[in-house]
């Protein structure tokens, strides 16, 4: 079976093409690397010893996009590539509606003409907004983002489920991403975020290794165990490993499905401090600043579905990604850069 992987050059698209590749899936990646390097791509050779094809085009070509589509003749897309820095989206809303939504819209529609109906969507938790109950389960209603980044993965999600109404052939996937991080354990491939990290774990990241001086901890008067944010951080490996658990289920009646992924374990911004510093080998300075906009009390995952449904749940616990996240920042200072 080939798999077309758009924004397989990325973060969490890489680490799902070694898992793809390791599974004896065709890859064919998609990336107009924007926020990503070759070097992953070579990287994802000399993790599996097998080479994933790689066009490098953007989704926003749809003349070029089509012509990959007619040469390779895909089974089933799955579909990473998207913009996702939250503050930037509210800074940049046009550029970022017209990116996720535009490159959705072409891709679908390279789908249809040449009949490919099975798409699996990197979704996030962020569609639930501040959650009606936790731990959230996948019928828990969807919210109001709190930001554009996040109304393009809601406007998405509603794309593909009137696609699926349209034409019951269409087999959707929607996977909700809790907060992933980590790296693959071969320390090869990993997070490489521009400028100065948003997220708190390549934020810690680059404090343990001395390029940011102090980590600041967005809060402490959460109604929290420590009253700092919590939240449920996945390792990377185990997200990718869902995916490919999730392209058993294009051998079934095609339906639109959503699965949570996450591990249903809530862990605070102390929580993962302390876990670094214990991989990382020494203290992380850190200081308490106000919240930040938008931020909620504590988002974690029920994840019961993936299980009975995919088979599937995390493996690793969070000594494991801050490990593993720790070994890519030491190896890699300078992520795809200069290494
Ligand atoms: P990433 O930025 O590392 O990967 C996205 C890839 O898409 C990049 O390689 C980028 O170059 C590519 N891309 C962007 N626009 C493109 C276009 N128009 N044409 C072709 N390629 C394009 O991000 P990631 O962390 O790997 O996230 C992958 C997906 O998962 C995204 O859709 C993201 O919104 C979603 N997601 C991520 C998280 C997270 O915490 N990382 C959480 C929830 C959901
Ligand atoms: C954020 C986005 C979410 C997106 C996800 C992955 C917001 C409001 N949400 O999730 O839409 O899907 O990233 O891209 O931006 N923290 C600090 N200091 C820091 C950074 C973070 O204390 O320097 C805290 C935050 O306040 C939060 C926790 O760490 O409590 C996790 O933050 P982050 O990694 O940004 O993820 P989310 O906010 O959960």
């Amino acid at each position: 079976m080939k798999i077309l992987v758009t924004g397989g050059a990325g973060y969490i698209g890489s680490h799902t093409c070694v898992e793809l590749l390791n599974s004896g899936y065709e890859t064919v990646i998609v990336d107009n690397l924007y926020n990503s390097s070759s070097k992953a791509v070579e990287r994802i050779e000399t993790i599996t010893q097998k080479k994933p094809v790689f066009y490098k085009v953007d989704l926003l070509d749809k003349t070029s996009l089509d012509s990959v589509f007619a040469k390779e003749k895909p089974d089933a897309v799955i579909h990473f590539a998207g913009l996702k820095a939250v503050g930037e989206s509210v800074e940049k809303p046009i550029q970022y509606y017209y990116n996720n939504l535009t490159g959705t819209l072409n891709l679908v529609d390279c789908m249809k003409n040449h009949k490919v109906k099975n798409i699996i969507f990197s979704s996030s938790a962020t569609v639930y907004g501040d959650p009606a109950f936790v731990p959230i389960t996948e019928d828990c209603p969807k919210g109001s983002p709190t930001n554009p980044y996040g109304w393009t993965k809601w406007m998405i999600e509603q794309i593909l489920t009137d696609l699926h109404t349209s034409d019951p052939g269409w087999n959707v996937i929607l996977l909700r991403y809790f907060n992933p991080i980590g790296a693959h354990e071969s320390g090869l491939i990993g997070e490489d975020p521009k400028g100065i990290p948003n997220n708190l774990v390549p934020y810690v990241a680059q404090v343990a290794i001395g390029k940011r001086d102090c980590l600041n901890v967005f809060g402490d008067d959460y109604n929290t165990h420590d009253g700092t944010g919590v939240r449920d951080y996945i390792h990377v490996m185990d997200l990718a490993t869902g995916h490919v658990k999730a392209i058993e289920k294009f051998s079934e009646k095609s339906e639109v499905r959503i699965y949570n992924l996450g591990t249903g374990k809530g862990c605070s911004v102390l929580d993962i401090l302390h876990a670094y510093e214990k991989a990382c080998g020494h203290n992380i300075p850190y200081e308490i600043k106000p919240r930040r906009a938008g931020d909620v009390d504590a988002s974690y995952s029920e994840c019961n579905k993936a299980k009975k449904e995919l088979g599937w749940e995390a493996k690793y616990n969070v000594d494991d990604m801050c490990t593993d996240s720790w070994r890519w920042q030491s190896m890699n200072p300078d992520g795809y850069g200069q290494s």
